[in-house]
Order: structure tokens, then C-alpha cells, then sequence
């Protein structure tokens, strides 16, 4: 059996968070997303809980586990040991017991023009793009959004106008797109005390990614686009006119 330590809080009701404690068999399969609905299914329908897919690709049911954030569809609970705590993702203010409001998340995503800009004539067929392009965004397009990266992040708890690892994801994925025409104002975007300048090399946000996607590696790649584009501006301030 494990022991399933559930965070329960409602702010409605203005209560202290507390954990909820549940014995559990630990069947093999069994992830701590159904282990969480056995609770809410035969012991207490009112745990909330977000989740969707149930298959690691919707990202809702992210959530923290034995102190590291992981999806709970995608953990086996036999590989947490006899003791299991679960908590709601830290960061973003708890809706009730392990659902968060994720509208902060949302918002940092939208600061960096999260879609396609192309001012281009349309061709008369897609946007073609070679096998060696494609890689280089690959692993950007891994994320999931589930959040699990920004809410690990120190500096995000301090100062929730850090646009944060999971839109640097996203920027370097659109940024590094070979088809896309508007990395110039998604750089504008990150180039600030709220951007890319602010991380501070921590890496939590690395060990939280459900996808293995490493966010750093976005981060740096972003702040390189910066420093090139700010030296290729000062060498054509430079030059004088013909
Ligand atoms: Fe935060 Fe990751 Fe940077 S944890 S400080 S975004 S390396």
C-alpha cells in the first residue's frame, strides 16, 4: 500500500490548506492521476483536480509530487516510493486543492506573440521547410504548456511579470522558425528586466520538464539572437553612407 498525502484547500470557505490522507494499493500501472480519481470516484467527489487526456499530451493534470512537478498521468505511483505527496503547482494561487488559476501563465505566453507572423507574399503552397530547419526547432515544439517548468521557477514566484521558461520556449520556437517573419518583435519582447536578462541560471525549470524539453538552452539561444542582432545594429550605425 502507499500512503497518499493530498493537498486540500478551498479558499471559499477560508480554510488553512491541510493534507488529505489516503491508503492506496499500488497496483502496477497505477499513476497517481488514477489514484487521485479512485479518491475522488469512491471516497471524496469533492477533490478537485484538472485533467483531460489522460496520455502526457493535454498538459492539465501537472502537479507537484514529492516535491518535483511532474504530470500525474504520466507517474507511476510505484515509482514514488511508499510515501506520496501531492500538491498543486507552485507559483499560481490555488483555485481548490490541486487546481491552480493558470491565467498568469497564460498571459507571460502571450507576450511573446505565441503563433505565426509572416508578411510575405502567401506562396501558392505551404511554407516549405528543410529536414535541417526543422530541427533546430524540434525540441521547442515538444511543449506541452503544461506549466510544470515556469511554476519551478524562483524568479517566477518573486516577480510574476517574468515572462518565464515556458514562453522562451515558445519565442525560440517561432524566433528560430525559418518560415516566420516576426522574430524581430518577439526579441523586442524578451529584451527587458522581465525577459530573457532576468533568469538567473537556476535549472529547475530543466529537472520539471515532463518532455525533456531543456528551457536554458532556449533562454541562451534567445539572448545570443539578441547580443547578434545588437552587434549587427551598432556595425550599421557605424557605416557611414555612401
Ligand atoms: Fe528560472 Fe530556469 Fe532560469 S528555473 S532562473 S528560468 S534557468
Amino acid at each position: 500500500m502507499t500512503l497518499l498525502k493530498v493537498l486540500r484547500y478551498d479558499p471559499a470557505k477560508a480554510e488553512r490548506p491541510y493534507f488529505d490522507q489516503h491508503e492506496v494499493e499500488d497496483v502496477k500501472g497505477l499513476t497517481v492521476l488514477d489514484a487521485l480519481l479512485r479518491i475522488k470516484d469512491d471516497v471524496d467527489s469533492t477533490l478537485a483536480i484538472r485533467y483531460s487526456c489522460k496520455s502526457a499530451i493535454c498538459g492539465s493534470c501537472a502537479t507537484t509530487i514529492n516535491d518535483q512537478n511532474r504530470l500525474a498521468c504520466q507517474t507511476q505511483l510505484s515509482s514514488l516510493g511508499k510515501v506520496v505527496k501531492v500538491e498543486p503547482l507552485a507559483g499560481y494561487s490555488i483555485t481548490k486543492d490541486l487546481v491552480v488559476d493558470m491565467r498568469p501563465f497564460w498571459d507571460q505566453m502571450r507576450r511573446v506573440l505565441p503563433y505565426f507572423i509572416t508578411r510575405s507574399p502567401d506562396p501558392e503552397r505551404e511554407r516549405l521547410q528543410t529536414p535541417e530547419e526543422m530541427k533546430r526547432i524540434e525540441e521547442a515544439t515538444w511543449c506541452i504548456q503544461c506549466g510544470a517548468c515556469s511554476s519551478s521557477c524562483p524568479v517566477m514566484w518573486t516577480d510574476e511579470r517574468y515572462i518565464g521558461p515556458a514562453a522562451f520556449v515558445k519565442a525560440w520556437r517561432f524566433v528560430a522558425d525559418s518560415r516566420d517573419e516576426g522574430a524581430g518583435e518577439r526579441l523586442d519582447r524578451i529584451n527587458n528586466e522581465f525577459g530573457v536578462w532576468r533568469c538567473h541560471t537556476i535549472f529547475r525549470c530543466v529537472n520539471s520538464c515532463p518532455k525533456d524539453i531543456n528551457p536554458t538552452v532556449a533562454i541562451e539561444s534567445l539572448r545570443k539572437a539578441l547580443v547578434k542582432r545588437s552587434l549587427r545594429r551598432k556595425v550599421a550605425v557605424q557605416v557611414p553612407p555612401s
